[in-house]
């Protein structure tokens, strides 16, 4: 595999139960690694702790719930690691939105509905560099560009609502890349789009992989989209990982009978080359 960027160590997060007393583990002994540039699928049924896991890393679980055990190392670029778990507040902003960008199912609550998508992203780019009102304004064209946004300058100035789901969801991305990450968290993020649309932002992602260097953990329940776009596929279950495969070797030869489960409830995928 390519050189580590995230690994994450037995991670467990729990939520206290309603009747005092204990604590319900939602994610258990989940440890995932993705690489510099590598486009990892965590896939698996609803509740199974998917975008948990995915908000770990971020630190924001939300409470009560918390992260009970398990370590999340970032490789730094000069060399060694640092475990999210550890930071102090102050440091993990830093990193979220920094080398770091999380992007959601719902775009909508990703924009405040009161200022423009070009104020927005301007206003992320100058989160994390130090640059001019001017300069963070064209730079948000240039990402409004960059994620094939149309007729980006000109459209700096509209509102989240005036645009479509699948100009909101590539608006998204924009101020996901803002912060020049390393590491984009994709939570379902074509989930609510229609199939072209769903296509069409795939494509984004690859390119994005592929152009800049961009990893990606693509959370999804859908084992086309992983095969049309991940390198390598973490399937979980119940708050546990129950495989980890090369995408050809999982849809060739899967493992766990669960993810066999998972191939045969796929209607469009032929048989395996
Ligand atoms: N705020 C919360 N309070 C209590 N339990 C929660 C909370 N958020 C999530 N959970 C529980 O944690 C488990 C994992 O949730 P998570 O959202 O990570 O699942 P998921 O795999 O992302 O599911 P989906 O595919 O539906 O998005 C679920 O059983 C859920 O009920
Ligand atoms: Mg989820």
């Amino acid at each position: 595999m390519t050189d580590a960027l995230l690994q994450i160590r037995d991670l467990g997060v729990a939520f206290p139960l309603r009747d005092g007393g204990g604590w319900l583990p939602v994610v258990r002994g989940v440890s995932l690694t993705v690489g510099r540039g590598e486009v990892v699928g965590l896939v698996g049924e609803s509740g199974s702790g998917k975008t948990l896991t995915a908000l770990a890393v971020l630190g924001l679980v939300p409470p009560p719930g918390r992260v009970t055990a398990g370590s999340i190392l970032l490789a730094a670029d000069g060399g060694g690691a640092a475990d999210l778990l550890k930071l102090s507040p102050e440091a993990l902003r830093r990193v979220r939105g920094g080398r770091i960008a999380m992007v959601f199912q719902e775009p909508a609550t990703a924009f405040n509905p009161v200022y423009s998508i070009g104020f927005q992203i301007a206003e992320a780019v100058r989160a994390h560099r130090p640059v001019s009102r001017g300069e963070a304004r064209r730079e948000a064209a240039r990402l409004l560009d960059r994620v094939a946004f149309p007729d980006a300058r000109r459209r700096l100035d509209a509102y989240p609502h005036q645009l479509s789901g699948g100009q909101r969801q590539r608006a998204m991305i924009a101020m996901a890349l803002a912060g020049r990450p390393d590491l984009l968290l994709a939570d379902e993020p074509t989930t609510a789009l229609d199939v072209t649309l769903q296509a069409q932002i795939l494509e984004l992602l690859e390119e994005l992989q592929r152009d800049l260097g961009l990893a990606v953990l693509l959370i999804t329940h859908d084992l086309g989209v992983v095969a049309e776009t991940c390198d390598r596929v973490v399937v979980m279950r119940d708050g546990q990982v129950v495989e980890t495969a090369g995408v050809e070797e999982l849809f060739r030869a899967p493992a766990d009978p669960y993810t066999r489960e998972l191939l045969a409830a796929l209607p469009r995928l032929e048989a395996a080359p």
